[in-house]
């Protein structure tokens, strides 16, 4: 190694080594530049760089010496930027050419040895998927953490009653554990949509090289191994091209936040003064400037709204994919803000849910005499009747009448005088009317994926005792 050779360091701006004899052109470096978001593939690239230098060392093609050098450098360069001892430049463009750029100032001729074999093409995918499956696992747990807040609530309140709706018009009662669990439910398939996102993501694409692979004798497998990917990508230009992966976990992202949102519109909503089932605790309620009585559910909103900017990434994502021809195109960059927003956003609001459920107050009382209509009981009326041999449209209808009747009178359905009952349908009694007791009603509805305090209390238990496999304890 000559004195010229470890006292130079590479040239700036993403590469441009000795093709190119002036800079590039300040507001066009300036809508080149990755580094002000790529940032976040520090540790991602490191870890990258020295599994390929590792590679490199055991194929032969660098001494064990240099991968040595590269390695505990790379540490050495990513400590010096994450704790802001040196400061990343954009003239170098991303985040790659920083590392590599500092790491061959510190280390000379061995850093410079790093980039064998390898394109920023194949470096980049295999950091953001490195990147995505990282976001994916803290993801996962905050959903299951997310869930766990779910079930114990719901074990709680398996047998409190509240109105179910349709049309956000009264329904029939239902259970505010079952009502929970619905929310768990949603946020399970969640997790079975990240979990599968990043099966998918886990390969790896390093030696594809630019797009085109390598002539030099790698060890694919060695590296995957090594960076705990399921196996190598399976071809080269695929690999260095597509952005899918990203787009998958923003999809899973956008529509974890869509059920987010409900739960968030329903707590806005039960936090009315109007509605009055729930209160939000004070940890996760803002006050007003002006106002001095407010106690507004931001948090909730803010749930509530999430989702718009989840979906405007997917949207951007997919929308900079198409009519990409293979291999790499540079359109690929503008891929990386909507995906970090999406995976950022998605754990910025999971990591408020354990909290904000734990802390929710339910109006356990106002729940159950809103549930306790006895409207709401009028499928359970005529399911009673069904119940006693009569065909279900013929009990609509008698119900239906019931229902009428009683509003033409001025009273509930349950207060019909029994004198009135016979003019109705003969099979109508005060015995039939019992059917319309809320509690009756609800306990009945014992089914699989009915909300009967003892359905729930079933479910509470399935789904604890698979958060318990996860290592939860409930
Ligand atoms: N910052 C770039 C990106 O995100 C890295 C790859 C650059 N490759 C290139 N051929 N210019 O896509």
């Amino acid at each position: 190694m000559t004195k010229k050779d470890s006292d130079s360091v590479p040239s700036p701006s993403g590469g441009r080594g000795a093709r190119f004899s002036t800079a590039m052109d300040d507001a066009a470096s300036a809508l080149n530049a990755s580094v002000s978001f790529d940032r976040r593939l520090l540790w991602d690239d490191v870890r990258g760089s020295q599994a390929h230098a590792r590679m490199l060392a055991a194929v032969g093609l660098i001494a064990a010496d240099d991968a040595d050098k590269i390695v505990s450098g790379l540490d050495q360069v990513a400590g010096e930027f994450d704790r802001g001892e040196r400061a990343l430049d954009p003239a170098l463009e991303d985040i790659h050419m920083n590392v590599e750029s500092r790491l061959t100032a510190l280390i000379g001729d061995a850093g410079r040895r790093l980039h064998t074999a390898r394109s920023r093409n194949d470096q980049v995918a295999t950091d953001l998927r490195l990147h995505a499956l990282r976001a994916a696992t803290a993801i996962i747990a905050g959903i299951d953490g997310a869930r766990v807040a779910l079930c114990r609530r719901a074990r709680q309140h398996a047998g409190d009653l509240l109105p179910g709706y349709t049309h956000l018009q009264r329904a029939q009662a239902v259970t505010l554990g079952h009502h929970l669990l619905a929310y768990a439910e949603m946020l399970g398939r969640d997790r079975g949509r990240f979990v599968d996102a990043a099966r998918r993501a886990a390969e790896c694409p390093l030696g594809s090289g630019a797009l085109a692979a390598t002539g030099l004798p790698i060890d694919r497998q060695r590296t995957s191994d090594a960076l705990g990917f399921r196996g190598p990508t399976r071809n080269s230009l695929d690999a260095v091209s597509d952005r899918d992966f990203a787009a998958e976990l923003a999809f899973a992202a956008a529509l974890m936040g869509v059920h987010l949102s409900r739960f968030g519109e329903e707590l806005v909503l039960w936090s009315t003064t109007e509605f009055g089932f729930a209160r939000l605790g004070e940890g996760h309620c803002s006050g007003s400037s002006l106002m001095p009585q407010k106690r507004n559910p931001d948090i909730a909103e803010l749930l509530r709204a999430k989702p718009g900017r989840l979906i405007g990434d997917v949207v951007a994502l997919l929308t900079i994919s198409k009519g990409l021809t293979l291999a790499y195109n540079k359109d690929l960059q503008e891929t990386q803000e909507p995906f970090y927003d999406a995976i950022e956003t998605a754990q910025v609001s999971l990591a408020v849910l354990p909290r904000l459920i734990a802390g929710l107050e339910f109006k356990v009382e106002r729940m159950k005499a809103a549930a306790d209509d006895p409207a709401l009981g009028a499928t359970d009326l005529a399911e009673h009747l069904v119940s006693r041999g009569m065909p279900f449209r013929r009990a609509h209808e008698i119900v239906g009448q019931l229902v009428k009747h009683a509003e033409g009178k001025g009273v509930s359905v349950r207060d019909v005088p029994v004198a009135d009952l016979p003019a109705i349908a003969p099979e109508l009694s005060s015995e039939a009317l019992g059917a319309l007791d809320a509690v009756r009603a609800v306990n009945a509805r014992t089914l699989v994926g009915g909300p009967a305090p003892a359905q729930v209390i079933k479910e509470v238990e399935r789904l604890e005792a698979e958060l318990s496999t996860l290592g939860f304890e409930i």
